[in-house]
């Protein structure tokens, strides 16, 4: 079983999609794939109501993505760090996520998790400053990037709900790059 945290302490930064889009994406690729909500919010369970994912995580040969709460002193969170073959933060470039994406990557070194980890960007906008600075903004962040990133898209705000079909072409070959490069680390 392979697991892969999805975590930032900051509310709102994508944690919920990001599990939900490549979940979609890697079960679309054909591998085993479960979600584990591990935060009392429960969105990414409520979200995933048309059973498009399976959730829980009984079964030894899929890879479980996890979704976390937004909390750095949450225990599950620690756990589920200190547990996982592949750590991602997510974060938008946005300043205002700065210090909490910092957070985030120093509890990652203090709990000296040993599986890989990296910055998943979200949010992003073509063509906008923000955007020109990300390996910047990495840099800052200590963690290192993926090669691809999740930009701001109205649809993805839909296929948590609708699944996967409800991506047009371009979104569905993003969210498949960023599914891809993940599942090959
Ligand atoms: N790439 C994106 N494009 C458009 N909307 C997005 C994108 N990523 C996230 N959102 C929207 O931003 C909001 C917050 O996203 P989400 O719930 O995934 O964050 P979260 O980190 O799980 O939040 P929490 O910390 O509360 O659990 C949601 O309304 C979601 O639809
Ligand atoms: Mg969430």
């Amino acid at each position: 079983m392979r697991k892969i945290t999805i975590c930032n302490g900051k509310g709102g930064s994508g944690k919920t999609t990001a599990t939900i889009l490549l979940g979609l994406a890697l079960v679309e690729a054909g591998h085993k794939t479960k979600v584990l909500d591990i935060d009392p919010q429960n969105t990414a369970s409520r979200w995933i109501s048309d059973g498009a994912l399976p959730l829980d995580s009984a079964d030894a040969s899929a890879t479980v993505l996890i979704d976390t709460p937004p909390r750095l002193d949450n225990p599950d969170l620690k756990e589920s760090i200190r547990d996982s073959d592949i750590v991602i933060v997510i974060s938008s470039p946005s300043p205002a996520d700065l210090f909490t994406s910092q957070d985030t990557a120093q509890l990652i070194s203090e709990l000296q998790a040993a599986g890989k980890t990296r910055l998943l960007f979200n949010q992003v906008q073509e063509g906008t400053i923000l955007s020109r600075g990300l390996e910047e903004t990495a840099k800052r962040i200590g963690i290192k990037p993926l090669n691809s990133v999740l930009t701001r898209r109205q649809c993805y705000q839909h296929a948590v709900l609708l699944g996967w079909n409800a991506l047009p072409p371009k979104a569905k070959e993003e969210v498949f790059k960023i599914a891809l490069e993940v599942a090959s680390l």
